[in-house]
């Protein structure tokens, strides 16, 4: 009897990761290999290296999970792999692996978008209703995702229909995606990468209200004339980032903070390895109080925008609950900040668990699950799609 064992293969950008899902919501194992140590020397993922780094990681995190899971090849009902977007030479690693597993097992093969990988996050660790362990209904209210992540600021309609799932774009960045703006703006200020966890770790000792910040509205109207037919017109919601990182780099000129910058980020390149989590007082110690501030005052503003537009949507699509997911979505400010308007507005919002907010596997098995009872499987000719939309 198939009971839904599926191994999910994600690959798309510096992260190798394996897991082991049962039935779309029980992570049997979760094993994340992390490049970081490797791109952080450089300040951003090096595409080259992570394609290598894939290589060398894939055989050994598959084993890994495996393991971790306590069970055989032969248990297996599925292979899942990222299909894209993201990185080609990264994604060709998952890709060519997961493709020659499932010939060798003569298993199927299911190819996932990173995206809605994303989503499933927010649903794999949910424990089921009794109502919703039957078939689902026909049409379900839908549910509004937005996947906030290094790469992506998007806004999805989600909705289930006979464990079909089915998304409709209705909204996205126009320039930079959110967690590239954390990313930008904690280079800007000497910090390390990924940014978007020491803006989180160190905003909370900076004053918000110093620096007030204000979207490119101008800009995202423009876009909105300009739009193809893909987003509606009218209904569509857009995000821009990449002003509000200019306007940081214009404060830090404007305020002589560059010679103090210098020295946080040549302070910062003697501990390559250096996390939030462990070393967040030294790196404190580090930034002046101005600092923390535009910090604090940058991070304010940006989950403002995403709670603000996000919740717009909500009620415009009369939407049965807001999915946040995506690296962001770790973003301790804006979990608080989502969770105190969804009391306000009566509206529930999820977020995943820290740990399945960012790039793994096991929300690529996750989103493969429905797919599995569909039968909704990959042909021989799969290939890495570096572009691929939802
Ligand atoms: O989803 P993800 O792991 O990879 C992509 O698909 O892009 O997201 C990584 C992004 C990075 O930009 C990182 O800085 C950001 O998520 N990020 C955060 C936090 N943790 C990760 N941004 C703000 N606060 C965080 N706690
Ligand atoms: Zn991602």
């Amino acid at each position: 009897a198939r009971t839904g064992l599926i191994l999910g293969i994600e690959s798309s950008c510096d992260e190798t990761s394996a897991a082991v899902v049962r039935g779309g919501r029980e992570a049997l194992s979760n094993v994340i290999a992390s490049q970081i140590a490797v791109h952080a020397p450089f300040g951003g993922v090096v595409p080259e290296l992570a394609s290598r780094e894939h290589l060398r990681a894939i055989v050994p995190v598959v084993e890994q999970a495996m393991a971790g899971a306590g069970v055989a090849f032969d248990d297996l009902d599925a292979v899942a792999v990222t299909e894209g977007p993201g990185l080609p030479g990264a994604l060709l690693v998952g890709v060519s692996y997961a493709k020659a597993l499932a010939l060798a097992l003569g298993k199927p093969l299911i190819a996932v978008n990173h995206l809605e990988g994303h989503i499933h996050a927010v649903l794999l660790e949910r424990v089921l209703q009794p109502a919703e362990t039957q078939a689902t209904p026909e049409h379900g209210q839908p549910k509004l995702a937005l996947v906030v992540s290094g790469g992506h600021t998007h806004l999805y309609l989600a909705q289930e229909t006979h464990h079909a799932w089915t998304y409709r774009n209705v909204g996205r960045t126009v320039d930079d995606a959110a967690g590239e703006a954390f990313d930008k703006v904690a280079k800007l200020l000497g910090l390390g990468y990924p940014g978007g966890p020491w803006v989180d770790a160190l905003a909370p000792f900076g004053d918000a209200r110093a620096v007030p910040f204000s979207f490119a509205q101008v800009k995202a109207k423009a876009h909105r004339r300009a739009d193809p037919v893909a987003l509606h017109p009218e209904e569509a919601t857009y995000f821009s980032f990449s002003g509000i990182k200019t306007a940081v780099l214009r404060y830090v000129q404007t305020h002589d903070m560059e010679a103090r910058i210098a020295a946080r980020r040549q302070a910062m390149a003697t501990m390559p390895d250096a996390s939030p989590r462990r070393d967040l007082e030294a790196v404190r110690a580090l930034c002046d109080q101005e600092s923390l501030d535009l910090l604090a005052s940058f991070q304010r503003a940006v989950v403002g925008d995403l709670v603000r537009k996000t919740f717009r949507a909500a009620e415009r699509y009369d939407v049965a609950e807001i999915l946040v997911s995506g690296g962001v979505a770790a973003n301790r400010e804006l979990r608080e900040r989502f969770t105190a308007e969804a009391a306000a507005q009566g509206l529930p919002v999820a977020f995943p668990s820290l740990k399945l907010a960012t790039d793994n596997a096991a929300m690529i098995a996750a989103a493969a699950w429905p797919k599995l009872i569909t039968s909704e499987f990959a042909g021989e000719t799969l290939t890495a799609a570096a572009g691929l939309k939802l």
